[in-house]
């Protein structure tokens, strides 16, 4: 639905006089959003037992990860128009580009382990501890989004609050679980 409505703005020039960055920052700040999203389906599960909503965890990462990566290609196509050696000097010197392709590169990563052959390969167990790799990735990403938008600004702490909340959470019942062991 986000992309059916960038495709909409695009058409009907609803995208504003720079359409490039309005792209470019549309595509990524969705697929910030989705990322939580996804984050937040394990902690909602613990505290309201709704163990269904496992299912549809794998389904909204991959969700994310699309956005992502049409945020990465709107960044070389219409941003960098393929100027590979300004996207290399981009990479290595300004360090909320570092953050966010580090990010990429691990929910990259993630989203390959993600098909159901390789999920069986590698083991469920495994595949879940590998995966909370995705609290990395989401702090790479909270903090390229921070850097982004220079000074103090408050929507990147709120999803950083949002972020170190879930994590809490998951803190949380694992101490619990833990406790009940010993
Ligand atoms: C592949 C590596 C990445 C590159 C090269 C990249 C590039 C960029 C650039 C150039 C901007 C700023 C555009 C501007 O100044 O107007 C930006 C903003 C942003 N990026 Fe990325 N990014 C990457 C990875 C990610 C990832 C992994 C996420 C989230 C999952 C993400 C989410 C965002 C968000 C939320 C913004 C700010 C949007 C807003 O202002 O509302 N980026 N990115």
């Amino acid at each position: 639905m986000p992309l059916a409505w960038l495709f909409w703005l695009i058409v009907s020039q609803g995208t504003g006089p720079n359409s490039a960055e309005f792209i470019n920052r549309y595509l990524g700040a969705w697929a910030l959003k989705i990322l939580w999203i996804s984050l937040s389906i394990t902690p909602v599960r613990l505290i309201t037992r709704i163990n269904v909503l496992t299912k549809v965890r794998r389904l909204v990462g991959l969700f994310s990860f699309f956005y992502v990566t049409l945020h990465l290609a709107s960044y070389i196509a219409l941003d960098q128009f393929f100027d590979w050696s300004a996207i290399w000097n981009d990479i290595t010197k300004r360090t909320f580009i570092t953050f966010g392709v580090i990010g990429f590169l691990i929910l990259s990563a993630l989203a390959m382990t993600s098909t159901r052959a390789m999920i069986k390969k590698i083991g469920s167990r495994n595949w879940n501890r590998l995966h909370k790799g995705v609290y990395i990735a989401a702090g790479l990403v909270a903090i390229h989004f921070t850097m982004m938008r220079k000074g103090f600004q408050i929507e990147p702490l709120i999803y950083a609050g949002i972020l170190a909340s879930l994590l809490a959470v998951r803190a949380f019942y694992w101490i619990k679980e833990h406790g009940r062991g010993t």
